[in-house]
């Protein structure tokens, strides 16, 4: 397979940003984007960021064609023409090349206190499964932000604080901190999200983002009425 590998780089932060080509050539029918970049930096000084290679630690999100994917589930095959466009993630600061600066994901959570928080056994379980199911399913969160990308809701100056930030959050209105996180989730969350739901065809952990939303608000009713 041969393909040219177009990369937007960028030397550093508010520099210009230019377009160079790499021809890529394989004999491996399932490489990926993440193989390709893997050869091309061995031989140039491009700076992108990966580690487990095996979609489990969101670290290599970007855009390829125009779309949020992590580079190392997208193979090169299922890129259609011959020239593949890869792109940083638009809606964080570049920091070089394809590597961005993805701290606000965890700013957003200090902020919202949502960071760090597990459940312990002593929550236990509500007799329902509810609770587990939903800890199990928004536990899953790479926190890759590839969500805040393709969401229309989303820009880094506002207020709402996108999916990444509702999945931890999930976790804690499923359980006894509901009470405490009841207005962050309210301001943060609920007020800013227009239910486009396109953070749902992207997510790698494949996060049911629907039935997140309505558990989430449903916990949000529940607390109320409790009042
Ligand atoms: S919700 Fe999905 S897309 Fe968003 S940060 Fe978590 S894993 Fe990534
Ligand atoms: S390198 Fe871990 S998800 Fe791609």
């Amino acid at each position: 397979m041969k393909k040219t590998i177009r990369i937007l780089r960028q030397k550093g932060p508010g520099e210009k940003a230019y377009f160079e080509d790499f021809p890529y050539e394989t004999e491996q029918e399932n490489a990926t984007v993440a193989t390709a970049l893997m050869q091309i930096a061995a031989r140039t000084d491009l700076a992108w960021e990966h580690s487990c290679l095996q979609k489990k630690c969101g670290a290599c999100a970007m855009v390829v064609d125009q779309k949020p994917v992590l580079a190392c589930d997208t193979a090169l095959a299922s890129c259609k023409g011959e020239v593949v466009v890869v792109e940083p993630l638009k809606k964080f600061p570049v920091v070089k090349d394809l590597l961005v600066d993805r701290s606000i994901l965890a700013d957003t959570l200090q902020e919202m206190q949502v960071y760090a928080q597990e459940q312990t056994e002593e929550q236990g379980s509500d007799g329902t499964g509810y609770r587990e199911e939903t800890v199990y399913e928004a536990a899953r969160c790479l926190q890759c932000g590839l969500c805040l990308e393709i969401c229309p809701n989303y820009y880094p100056e506002g207020t709402f604080a996108g999916m990444a930030a509702m999945a931890p959050i999930a976790r804690l209105l499923a359980g006894e901190e509901a009470g405490r996180i009841k207005k962050t989730y309210t301001e943060r969350i609920y007020e800013g999200c227009g239910k486009s739901l396109a953070c749902r065809d992207v997510c790698p952990a494949g996060l049911d983002m629907d039935k997140l939303l309505s558990r989430n608000n449903k916990a949000l009713r529940r607390k109320k009425k409790r009042r």
